[in-house]
């Protein structure tokens, strides 16, 4: 580092608390890359950890990350056992367990347990995969991306490129192999990640939903918790043990590592680590970006959200039929409700953007030093696109969460594609119309036409009364109740019976019926006016500050890398722990890629005088236990168990039987199902929520508030095997620490 820099640095520092306002790196904070885990090695053992950064991710030989899968679309999972056996959370096994439940065999409420491999359940669609190997690749991504200037190229073609290159990258890839290019540091770096992708996974069991869900949304992002939040499955390969589709022939896979289960517990001011796939965060947004969050997009999804959950709710409570329709529809609209609430009352407690804008003015000073001047003009741009960007982005939102709200107009809009097609007499029109019968069935089974009704007024009712009624909504010549009874009462999108029958007697000819339908021309239009106007200007917005991000990301990791050595030379500083991250590195962003988290079993404050200790016990469930209540129903056959206390092998020091645990791990959505791991590196829980008060940790962690929540490894195996007597699957299981 040269004088000069060092000679910005001294001045910055003197009289100043130039760096306390660098981007916190909190203690513990982040979301590591395996492949660089060496610098993260010392502070993990200095925490406690008895692992090389080379037993958790390894180029050469078999390593932890050996046991981590990406379980379906957005879960983690980790084997278990020499016979390919994963577990994962409740929630993430959610879809494959409904799928197998009917009225004669009800899995999802009284859980389900394959006595051996041939009960075992093939679940079509679900597919796990294993990172084979992650490689940088910026080099050949990103060479040569400037002009012959040094100025960048236009962003249109530098993406391109970079499309192109990436696509070359994963060319010739083996069978099972898939290959994903992905950015890191918003696109500063580029890194290859190769799957080996298994699509013959089997479910195995699950607890009843009392037990995998206990607590419900009642308690979700909460903490104390007492969820079971887990299922089984395996991987079947076939039999040289390759990735293989279903078939009957094949066999438990068998894998180059499995996780060893500790039984031993673990104390506060343990060591633990998170090994898994956390989906997105945001920690490096400018203060411009998170004031968007704070105070459009979170409050516009919150109030609408809150509206849509009240109907709902209401109908719910009503009826039996419509509780099951609708439970697993109102779950995922409040999980994110919920979590925005938490997030926005985490980034005001944080004074988040206030600390940005404060940060800012460092950078900007530093940007128009000599030093600095690549990232002169980057706040300031990201200013403007962000005003850009928020008329657009309220529409987009005003779009997904009032005008889709109701169920019937993506529904109705699903249909284009049949008239297309019966219009051009194309050849596929027989699939398409097989597809349309499909999901009509599909649709009718968890709707109801009234509720929809009903949702329909109140998010438009809801746009009107506050002003931001937008074109959207409108329909010539009508008023919204007016609209409503049509699209209820006459379009055949709201009558299932009709519909069905519909589908059933199609001719060609009859797309006029659709055409002329009043829902679907409603669904036609505000579809429209989203993708021809909203979305457009969204991307382009989004784009530029995308690109502009990119070069701020840059200047923030530049700027850190400086005070680091600054303080390396010695200089003068205030001492707010700079590199407390113990690396002095700025972690990337999480990006539904294989990451480490780690940090130790800790309890938190939620609010003032309150303590909370770091575990839950069965106790608490019977503390719950309310039998008129859906979510804290407790089976019979726990409550022996619990009354003779008889947990087995499964209890703690103390006799209890632990159920849930919380830590200071950074971890985010994605991160369900993840590993926890002591200092052995032995399983001793799965990851599968957030505490409520620290929501806001994909925009900014906070040591003091922030906890991931773990079901713990005893409770999990306790549930198979003295509740569920599900024994066969516990001998498979190499366990230590009894
Ligand atoms: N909050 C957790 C997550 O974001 C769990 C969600 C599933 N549980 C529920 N009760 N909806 O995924
Ligand atoms: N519950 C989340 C998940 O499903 C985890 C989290 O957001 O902490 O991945």
């Amino acid at each position: 580092m040269s004088m000069n820099l060092n000679g910005f640095f001294k001045k910055m520092a003197a009289g100043s608390l130039f760096f306390g306002l660098l981007p916190v790196a909190h203690a513990d904070e982040g979301m590591w890359v395996p492949l660089f885990l060496s610098q993260n090695q010392e502070r993990m053992q200095a925490l406690g950890m008895q692992l090389t950064a080379e037993d958790i991710y390894s180029v050469n030989q078999s390593s932890l990350k050996d046991a981590v899968v990406i379980f379906g679309g957005g879960c983690t999972g980790e084997l278990v056992s020499g016979q390919g056996l994963v577990l994962t959370n409740h929630h993430c096994g959610y879809d494959a367990i409904q799928s197998h439940s009917s009225v004669e065999h009800d899995y999802l409420t009284l859980g389900f347990w394959a006595g051996d491999f041939a009960q075992e359940l093939p679940c079509p669609g679900l597919e796990v995969r294993f990172l084979k190997e992650m490689r940088d690749v910026s080099q050949q991504v990103l060479q040569g991306l400037q002009g012959p200037d040094g100025k960048p190229l236009p962003e249109a073609v530098r993406q391109d490129s970079i499309r192109a290159r990436s696509l070359r990258l994963t060319a010739g890839l083996g069978q099972g192999e898939e290959g994903r290019v992905v950015p890191f540091y918003y696109g500063n770096q580029y890194f290859l990640f190769i799957y080996e992708v298994f699509p013959d996974v089997r479910l195995v069991g699950a607890p009843p939903s009392n037990i995998g869900k206990f607590g419900g949304d009642t308690d979700n992002w909460v903490f104390p918790r007492h969820t079971g939040d887990f299922s089984v499955f395996r991987i079947y390969a076939d039999s040289l043990n390759r990735p293989a589709a279903y078939s009957p022939e094949n066999r438990p896979y068998k894998p180059k590592r499995y996780l060893k289960i500790d039984l031993g517990g673990y104390e506060e001011g343990d060591f633990t680590f998170v090994f898994g796939y956390p989906g997105r965060t945001q920690e490096y947004l400018s203060s411009y970006g998170v004031e968007q969050i704070l105070e459009q997009e979170d409050p516009m999804r919150i109030s609408a959200r809150t509206e849509r959950l009240a109907v709902i709710k209401a109908a719910m409570d009503k009826d039996s039929k419509t509780r099951i329709q609708y439970s697993a529809k109102a779950a995922g609209i409040a999980n994110g409700w919920k979590k925005w609430m938490g997030e926005v009352k985490g980034i005001q407690r944080l004074d988040v953007v206030g600390s940005k804008r404060e940060y800012e003015k460092v950078f900007g000073q530093w940007a128009s030093s000599p030093q600095g001047k690549a990232y002169a003009g980057v706040l300031p741009a990201l200013e403007k696109a962000y005003q850009g960007y928020g008329a657009y982005q309220g529409m987009a939102i005003l779009f997904q969460e009032h005008t889709l709200a109701p169920e019937a107009v993506s529904f109705a809009y699903s249909f284009r594609k049949l008239c297309q097609a019966s219009k051009t007499q194309d050849s596929a029109l027989g699939r398409i119309l097989e597809d349309c019968r499909a999901r009509a069935e599909a649709f009718y089974k968890d709707y109801d036409p009234g509720v929809d009704k009903e949702i329909f007024l109140r998010m438009a009712f809801m746009t009107e009364k506050d002003g931001t009624r937008t074109p959207v909504i409108e329909f010539p010549g009508s008023t919204l109740q007016k609209q409503a009874d049509r699209f209820y009462g006459k379009s055949i999108f709201t009558q299932p019976e009709r519909m069905l029958s519909f589908l059933e007697h199609y001719k060609p000819g009859q797309y006029k019926t659709i055409e002329r339908d009043p829902l679907y021309k409603y669904a036609v239009l505000v579809y429209g006016q989203y993708l021809n106007q909203t979305a457009p200007a969204v991307a382009r917005f989004k784009k530029e500050i995308d690109s502009l991000q990119r070069i701020y990301m840059k200047g923030q990791m530049e700027l850190k890398a400086l005070s680091e050595a600054a303080s390396r030379d010695s200089l003068s500083r205030p001492d707010q722990g700079l590199s407390n991250t113990g690396t002095g590195i700025l972690y990337p962003d999480a990006n539904f890629t294989l990451r480490v988290a780690y940090g130790q079993v800790a309890g938190f404050s939620p609010s003032d005088a309150l303590y909370c200790k770091p575990y839950t016990t069965l106790d608490g469930i019977m503390e719950k236990e309310n039998p008129d209540i859906y979510d804290y129903v407790v089976e019979e056959r726990l409550k022996d168990l619990h009354a003779r206390r008889d947990y087995g092998r499964y209890a703690n020091a103390l006799g209890e039987m632990p159920v849930a645990f919380i830590g200071t791990n950074h971890t985010t959505g994605g991160n369900s199902g993840s590993p926890v791991l002591n200092a052995e590196g032995n399983l001793i829980g799965i990851n599968f929520d957030r505490n409520w008060e620290g929501t806001m940790s994909d925009i900014r962690y906070d040591a003091e508030m922030c906890r991931n929540i773990m079901l713990d490894i005893r409770y999990c195996l306790f549930i198979i095997d003295k509740f569920a007597g599900a024994t066969r699957l516990v001998e498979e299981m190499e366990i230590v620490g009894d």
